[in-house]
């Protein structure tokens, strides 16, 4: 249900909307106590998901749209934001009772929480595109849910371990409404808040890549010289044409939603140490709280993710803030990627 631009109400179809626990209940390959674990995990983010947009929207009033004076693990400055989704979710997540483990790109070390039945490990970055912010430009937080392997009591191995079995992601887009997307293996749904129920309402899916692929590449191409041929050669390939479009907001969170909605590739490279700039030739993103959950979110909407060489999902994890090249998007641009840059096919 939603308004239309005279204000009547508008009923969509009500067979193509899910209720967030409608999509639980059909998920596959969960257990029933695994089913109530996850439903509750992703109320718990839904609650989160309301409570930071509606202090980002108050951020300017506050003077907390700058940075927190502090570093974090990454090396980067932690804006005042970061820490206050940081509580936030982990206020939540770590009260619910369903994670057992959770980290997150702004912990150095897991968060272990006690868990009386099933339970879940979780991957977060609690706000992305966090620069953004200084100029009220959309972020996102992101989440992925991993199921717990057997007999590993130390909790970064055991992350490391699970990251293989992802059983759930989800991204919250704060932006000109607040929106949440979920992913089980083969399904993509989308819901957005209604600010004055709280509520995230479902809207039609299941989501998907449109046919064709798209023609939106989203890269910072600020960092071209920084780049390996085979990444200069397919942005070169790009200009010789006339058929594509450059969007590119700075939050991944963003620029991938763009993207699986209207059909493109988010592209961000590692790149080499020159000049003043650069200097992450393995990527900027993290495997485990930014590639990983979306490369499973692209999946299940029909697309694929890579690192250039091997599928996202593949990857082995060594370490938990390690970073990792993405390429990610509609199945078509992301094959096409591939052949341009001289990786090989993604599957
Ligand atoms: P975060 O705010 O969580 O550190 O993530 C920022 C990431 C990603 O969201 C975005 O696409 C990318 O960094 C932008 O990097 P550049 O400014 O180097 O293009
Ligand atoms: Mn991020
Ligand atoms: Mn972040």
């Amino acid at each position: 249900m939603g308004e239309n631009t005279s204000g009547r109400v508008v009923h969509h179809k009500r067979e193509s909307c899910l209720s967030l626990e409608e999509f639980v209940e059909r998920a596959p390959d969960l257990t029933a106590g695994e089913r109530i674990a996850v439903r509750e995990i992703l109320e718990s983010i839904a609650e989160g998901g309301r409570e930071v947009s509606r202090r980002l929207a108050l951020g300017p009033l506050h003077g907390l749209t700058g940075s927190a004076g502090q570093v974090n693990v990454q090396g980067e400055e932690v804006q005042a934001f970061d820490e206050i989704a940081q509580e936030v979710f982990s206020g939540l997540l770590g009260a619910s009772g369903r994670v057992s483990v959770l980290v997150s790109e702004e912990r150095e070390k897991p968060d272990v929480f006690p868990c009386p039945s099933e339970s879940f490990l979780m991957a977060m970055d609690p706000l992305d595109g966090s620069s953004n912010l200084a100029v009220s430009g959309p972020v996102g937080s992101i989440f992925a849910l991993y199921r717990p392997g057997e007999g590993d009591d130390d909790p970064s191995r055991a992350i490391l371990r699970a990251t293989r079995d992802v059983v759930c992601a989800a991204y919250v887009l704060y932006s000109v409404s607040t929106l949440m997307v979920v992913a089980f293996r083969e399904e993509v749904r989308m819901y957005a808040l209604d600010p004055a129920s709280g509520r995230f309402m479902p809207l039609p899916g299941p989501v998907r890549f449109p046919d064709g692929g798209g023609q939106i590449v989203s890269i910072n191409t600020g960092n071209y010289t920084r780049w390996e041929r085979g990444i200069q050669s397919y942005v070169d390939t790009l200009h010789s044409r006339s058929s594509w479009s450059a969007r590119y907001v700075g939050a991944l969170v963003m620029d991938f939603h763009r993207n699986l909605l209207k059909g493109g590739i988010y592209i961000y490279p590692g790149d080499l140490p020159r000049g003043s700039g650069g200097g992450h030739p393995e990527g900027k993103l993290r495997l485990l709280f930014e590639a990983i959950p979306m490369a499973f979110i692209a999946r299940a909407a029909g697309g694929l993710a890579t690192n250039g060489q091997k599928p996202i999902l593949d990857l082995p994890a060594t370490h938990i803030h390690q970073r990792v090249a993405l390429v990610v998007g509609s199945r078509e641009l992301v094959q096409e990627f591939s052949r341009i840059a001289g990786a090989p096919e993604p599957v």
